[in-house]
C-alpha cells in the first residue's frame, strides 16, 4: 500500500482498522434502484449495457451518487469472459443467463482466447471513465468471476441446481476439465490486470459456487486456480489488493486465505461473525457479511443486526458489506438508513 493512503477502503485492505468501517454491497448497481431499471428499459439488452462504456460507467456511478458508499464495483459481469471467449450467452428476464453449454474437450477447442482483450476493450474504457469521474476518497473496485464459477456457468449452460454436468466432467476427465480452468486462469489473469491498467484500485473474484465443492476438488479448483491468478497479478500490481469471495466455503474459508494470498475475504452470511473475528481476521481483512434480506426487512432488524455485526468485527480490519448482492426487491431508503446507521458512531458502539 503506498504510503499515506486516504482512501478508507484502501487503508483497511492494507490492515488498518478503521471506525466507521468503509462500506460498499455487492450488486450495488442494479433492479432495486429505479434509476437502474430506467437504463434497463432503455437498452436492448444486458450485454450490450456492459458493453458500452458510456451506459456502463453511469450505472457504476448510480448507487454511489445516491448512498456515498466507499468503494464503486464496476458494472459488468462475472459471464463476459466467456462472452468475449465467443460462447453464446444472453440474459432472459427472470430466467438469468443462458450460454450455449461447453460439454467436452471439442467445445474447449471451439473458444477462442486470442480474441478476449479486444472483445474486453469497452469494459477497460468504462473503467477509465469511471476513475476520471470518482472523487479522492471512493475505490474503484474491478472484478471478475473465479474460474470454477465461471465454468459452472460455461459447462452447465446456466444457473443450476446439482452441478451435475460440471462436477461430473472435473471428476471423470480432470485433466479435460483443467484445460478449461487453465484457460480460464490466464483469461482472468489478463482481463483482472487490464481492469487495473485501466484504474481498478482493487480488484474481486467472485467465487459464488465454491461452495458446492468436497475438500479435495475445492482444493484443485478453487484454491488452487486463485493461487495462480493472485501470484500472477502481485508482482505486476503490488499496491492492488485482491479480494477472494469463495461462497459457502464453511470450514474451508481458513485455507482458502492461507493457500491462496489474497488480502481481504468476503464472507457469506452463514459464517458466524465471532468465527471470522477468532480464526480468519488475523489472516485477513474480512469482509461482509449481513443477510441480504435483512436489508429487505429493514427497521429494527436491520439496525441490530448492523450494530451487532459492527461490534464484533469493528476490532479489526474490516470492510462492512452483505453476504450475497443486493436483491431487488430491497427498498431503497432501506440502503439509506444503513449508510445512516454506518455512518453514525452508534454503529459501532
Ligand atoms: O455488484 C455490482 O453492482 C456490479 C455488477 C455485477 C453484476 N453481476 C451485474 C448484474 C457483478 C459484480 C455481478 C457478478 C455476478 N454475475 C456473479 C457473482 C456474484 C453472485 O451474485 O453470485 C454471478 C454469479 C453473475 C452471473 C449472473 N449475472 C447471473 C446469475 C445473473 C442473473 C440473476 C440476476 O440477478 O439477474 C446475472 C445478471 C446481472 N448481473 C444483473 C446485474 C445488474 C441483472 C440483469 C438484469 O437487469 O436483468
Amino acid at each position: 500500500m503506498p504510503i499515506g493512503q486516504t482512501k478508507p477502503l484502501l487503508r483497511v485492505l492494507g490492515g488498518e482498522t478503521l471506525t466507521p468501517p468503509p462500506w460498499w454491497l455487492m450488486r450495488q448497481a442494479g433492479r432495486y434502484l429505479p434509476e437502474y431499471r430506467a437504463a434497463r428499459i432503455r437498452a436492448r439488452d444486458f450485454v450490450e449495457m456492459c458493453l458500452t462504456p458510456a451506459v456502463a460507467a453511469e450505472l457504476t456511478l448510480q448507487p454511489v451518487r445516491r448512498y456515498r458508499m466507499d468503494g464503486a464495483i464496476l458494472f459488468s459481469d462475472i459471464l463476459m469472459l466467456p462472452y468475449a471467449l465467443g460462447q453464446a450467452l444472453t440474459f432472459r428476464e427472470g430466467q438469468g443467463p443462458i450460454l450455449e453449454p461447453i460439454e467436452n474437450r471439442a467445445g474447449i477447442g471451439r473458444l477462442k482466447p486470442s480474441q478476449i482483450m479486444s472483445h474486453l476493450e469497452p469494459v477497460f474504457d468504462a473503467v477509465r471513465r469511471v476513475a476520471e469521474a470518482l472523487d479522492t476518497r471512493t475505490t474503484l473496485i474491478g472484478f471478475a468471476g473465479s474460474p470454477w464459477t465461471v465454468a459452472t456457468y460455461m459447462v452447465e449452460g446456466g444457473t443450476s441446481k446439482e452441478f451435475r454436468q460440471v462436477k461430473g466432467w472435473a471428476y471423470r476427465d480432470a485433466n479435460g476439465f483443467g484445460t478449461l480452468i487453465d484457460l480460464l486462469v490466464e483469461g482472468t489473469v489478463d482481463f483482472l490486470a487490464a481492469q487495473m491498467a485501466a484504474g481498478a484500485e482493487v480488484v474481486q473474484l467472485f467465487d459464488s459456487w465454491a461452495g458446492i465443492l468436497p475438500e479435495p476438488a475445492f482444493e484443485r479448483w478453487v484454491i488452487e486456480p486463485t493461487r495462480r491468478i493472485v501470484a500472477a497479478l502481485k508482482p505486476r500490481f503490488p499496491d492492488h489488493p485482491i479480494i477472494g469471495f469463495p461462497r459457502g466455503a464453511g470450514l474451508l474459508y481458513e485455507r482458502y486465505i492461507t493457500e491462496t494470498g489474497v488480502d481481504g475475504v468476503g464472507l457469506d452470511a452463514m459464517v458466524p461473525a465471532g468465527y471470522a473475528r477468532s480464526r480468519l481476521q488475523q489472516l485477513a481483512t474480512v469482509q461482509g457479511n449481513l443477510d441480504p434480506v435483512l436489508l429487505i426487512a429493514g427497521g429494527a432488524a436491520l439496525e441490530s443486526a448492523v450494530k451487532e455485526l459492527c461490534r464484533t468485527l469493528g476490532g479489526g480490519p474490516f470492510v462492512f458489506n452483505l453476504g450475497h448482492g443486493v436483491l431487488p426487491e430491497t427498498p431503497p431508503e432501506n440502503v439509506e438508513a444503513l449508510a445512516s446507521l454506518l455512518a453514525g458512531s452508534n454503529a459501532v458502539k
